[in-house]
């Protein structure tokens, strides 16, 4: 059978999400016992006996339905925005996905930048909408000027990580005041900000503000990364009310388990554990950062829980042979950068071994002419 056919043209051309390889996976091609994951930006350590504790007796009531109304309240209380100018997802994804469904059709376009996370172009395509490109700035970053002259008057959307998927840059204070001082009243602002507990003290304060003063602007946040919850896929938008109201009429019903939703809760309630991990991902971004500079490894920090190394041309032997040590990091083909790697923070014991484990690979291989003159 030719699905390609049967299915909605739009959909023709896109691509799956390739995610990095999982620990199960690796387990099962490898043999190997001990696994290291440094690919998916996740959080190194499981979820807190309170967490753990509040799930499991959601599990005890999966039966019925779910009710969101008590994490909406919190998270409202949480952040100074009124329940109403929010809406939870199956992880942050899924409320961009739908933000995208429900203001992007076919004669419009969104501006996306260069190296932005590279998920958004095919939520564009489903839409048969056309991507319109901005050149990325410093570090991979974005580049506001360019993004507002890339602006036309079928722009319906400009959609922005910001600190980025791939390098962890942060658009700064001044470069997002500019942005949304300059977008046009017919242009939607989405900042995807899955990362925003471990910026730096330079990156815009109160963010979760923007919606309630700027009915375009719309900020996404996950529990996934911070709250360390990646697997329960939780995530939530902050928005005008009005443009919640929308949303709400082309989401599924109940998109959010009983069991993410009791985990959200508790995890909020829970700001040691939030803290230890923005913790970990701030003093492991440091070592990692200290060590490749040490190995002359061209580095960049970013602000968020991973790094993202040039490793030249020895980028798939260190990839590779770090995978056959258990070591999984994130190859960035996908961005079309084939000597970067993208590094997540892991426990000081993980950063510790992976470090070792990179010094060895990078090891100078004596040449020919070395070993003769050694004789
Ligand atoms: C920039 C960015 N946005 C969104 C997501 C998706 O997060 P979630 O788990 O909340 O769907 C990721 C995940 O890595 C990300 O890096």
């Amino acid at each position: 059978m030719d699905w390609s056919q049967l299915v909605v043209p739009s959909l023709r051309s896109l691509n799956p999400y390739r995610p990095g390889i999982t620990e199960e996976k690796l387990r099962r091609d490898t043999g190997l016992s001990e696994i290291f994951k440094f690919s998916s930006n996740e959080a190194p350590v499981p979820p807190s006996p309170a967490v753990a504790a509040a799930m499991r007796d959601a599990l005890a009531q999966a039966n019925r339905y779910p009710d969101a109304q008590d994490l909406l309240d919190k998270l409202g209380q949480h952040l100074r925005v009124p329940a109403g100018h929010l809406v939870l997802g199956n992880g942050s994804i899924d409320v961009i996905a739908s933000l995208v469904r429900t203001f992007v059709s076919r004669e419009r376009n969104v501006v996306l930048s260069e190296f932005g996370y590279c998920a958004y172009p095919e939520f564009v395509k489903e839409q048969g909408a056309t991507v319109r490109l901005a050149a990325s700035g410093r570090h991979f970053g974005h580049d506001v000027e360019r993004l507002l002259t890339t602006i036309d008057s079928r722009t319906s959307m400009v959609l922005v990580d910001s600190p980025t998927n791939l390098s962890g840059h942060a658009l700064t204070a001044r470069e997002l005041g500019y942005l949304i001082d300059y977008l046009p009243d017919h242009v939607l602002l989405v900042l995807d900000e899955a990362y925003a507990e471990f910026t730096d003290a330079d990156a815009p304060r109160e963010t979760e503000q923007l919606p309630l003063r700027h009915p375009n602007v719309v900020v996404t946040r996950t529990f996934s990364k911070a709250y360390g919850l990646a697997g329960l896929r939780i995530g939530y938008g902050i928005a005008d009310a009005g443009l919640i109201g929308w949303l709400n009429r082309i989401r599924p019903p109940f998109p959010v388990s009983r069991m993410a939703l009791a985990g959200a809760s508790a995890a909020l309630d829970d700001r040691a554990h939030v803290e230890h991990i923005v913790a970990l991902a701030r003093d492991g971004r440091r070592v990692l950062v200290d060590a490749l500079d040490a190995m002359n490894i061209v580095v960049l920090k970013g602000s968020a829980n991973f790094v993202l190394a040039n490793f030249g041309r020895a980028a798939r032997r260190v990839y590779e042979g770090l995978l056959a040590r258990g070591f999984i990091t994130r190859a960035m083909h996908a961005y079309g950068l084939p000597t970067h790697i993208r590094i997540s923070v892991g426990t000081p014991r993980e950063v510790e071994q992976l470090v070792t484990e990179m010094q060895h690979l990078l090891r100078p291989t004596p040449s020919v002419h070395a070993t003769v003159e050694g004789l």
